[in-house]
C-alpha cells in the first residue's frame, strides 16, 4: 500500500504514466465508468475547499465507486478531540482510500502512520498540495506537450501558497526549467524551498516584484492568490492584497502562446476580463483536476491491491 503525501513520493515515471492514464481517461470514458464499483473514497476536509473535495468526489463517482467524508472539522469528532490518528484508523474501517486536507503541516503524513487504507494528502497547511500540482502537471502536459525546457512565473504569494512550492519541487526534476519568482519581498519562497530544492536542484530562477518586467519571457504564468487565511493579521493582509493583478493590458508583451494557469480559487489576481482570452487555461485545468484524481485513485487503489 502507498500513499500520496508529497508530489516527491512519485518518481518521474509513475507522473508520467499517470498522466497517460489522465489522458486515457478523458479519451475513453466508458473504458473506466466501472473500475471502482463497490469501492468507496472518503473525503475528510478539515478545511474549506471547493475543487479538490467536489473533483475528488466526482472522480471517484466517474469511476463508478461512492463517497463519504466531511467538508468541516466542526462536523466531525475532531471537535471533541480525537486526533488525526485515530480519525484515520476509524475511517479506513468504512473507506478504501481517504483523500484528507488539514491545516496543520503534516497532519496527513501522521493519519497514514494509523490507516489502513491509502491516504492522499489534499493540502496541509502552507506545505504541500500534491494532487494540485498532478493537476497542474497534467494541465502544463497537455498545453505544452513537454515540460523540459519551460519557463514558469510563479507570481503572487510564494510564501504562503502551497500549490507553489509543491509544483516548484516537481518541475525541478525536468531539463532545463527556469523559474521567474514574482512577489513582494515579503511574500518570497521560503528559504527552505531555495536552499533544499532549487539550489540543490541546479534549477535557474530570479526573484522580480514586477510582472512587467518578465512577460515577455514567460511560457506559462501561474498565478496565485494572497493567502489570507494564513497571515498573523488582518493588516499584513490588506497590505498585500492586490499587490498583483493581471488584466489584458500586462498582456501585451505576452507570448503568443503563454498557457495562463491559477490553482483558483481567485479573489482579485486575474480580471474577469482575461477569462476570454484563448491564453486563460485555468478553468480547463480545475476540469484536468477532476481527471487526474481518477488516474489517482485507480493507481493507488491498484497498488494497494484492492483492484
Ligand atoms: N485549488 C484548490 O485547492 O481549490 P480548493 O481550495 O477549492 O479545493
Amino acid at each position: 500500500m502507498r500513499h500520496l503525501l508529497d508530489t516527491t513520493d512519485l518518481s518521474l515515471q509513475e507522473i508520467d504514466d499517470m498522466i497517460a492514464t489522465a489522458i486515457d481517461i478523458i479519451d475513453n470514458k466508458e473504458k473506466y465508468a466501472h473500475i471502482c464499483d463497490g469501492k468507496k473514497l472518503a473525503t475528510l476536509f478539515f478545511e474549506p475547499s471547493t475543487r479538490t473535495r467536489l473533483s475528488f468526489e466526482a472522480a471517484m463517482m466517474e469511476l463508478g465507486g461512492n463517497v463519504l467524508g466531511f467538508s468541516e472539522a466542526a462536523s466531525s469528532s475532531a471537535s471533541k478531540g480525537e486526533s488525526v490518528e485515530d480519525t484515520a484508523r476509524m475511517v479506513s474501517c468504512y473507506a478504501d482510500i481517504i483523500a484528507m486536507r488539514h491545516p496543520l503541516e503534516g497532519a496527513p503524513r501522521v493519519a497514514s502512520f494509523k490507516s489502513g487504507v491509502p491516504i492522499i494528502n489534499a493540502g496541509d497547511g502552507g506545505h504541500s498540495h500534491p494532487t494540485q500540482t498532478l493537476t497542474d502537471l497534467l494541465t502544463i502536459y497537455r498545453e505544452k506537450g513537454t515540460f523540459d525546457g519551460l519557463t514558469i512565473g510563479l507570481c503572487g504569494d510564494l510564501k504562503f501558497g502551497r500549490t507553489v512550492h509543491s509544483l516548484i519541487k516537481a518541475m525541478c526534476r525536468y531539463n532545463d526549467v527556469k523559474f521567474v519568482l514574482i512577489s513582494p519581498k515579503e511574500l518570497g519562497v521560503p528559504d527552505y524551498i531555495k536552499s533544499d530544492i532549487l539550489d540543490k536542484s541546479g534549477c535557474s530562477y530570479k526573484e522580480v516584484e514586477t510582472m512587467d518586467e518578465v512577460m515577455a519571457e514567460l511560457d506559462i504564468l501561474y498565478m496565485t492568490r494572497i493567502q489570507r487565511e494564513r497571515f498573523f493579521s488582518e493588516d499584513e493582509y490588506l497590505k498585500h492584497k492586490d499587490a498583483f493583478i493581471l488584466d489584458l493590458d500586462k498582456l501585451k508583451n505576452a507570448k503568443a502562446d503563454l498557457a495562463i494557469m491559477h490553482p483558483l480559487p481567485r479573489v482579485n489576481e486575474i480580471s474577469p476580463e482575461v477569462d476570454d482570452d484563448p491564453r486563460a487555461k485555468y478553468f480547463v485545468q480545475a476540469l484536468n483536476g477532476k481527471y487526474i484524481r481518477m488516474a489517482l485513485i485507480k493507481t493507488l487503489l491498484e497498488w494497494g491491491g484492492a483492484l
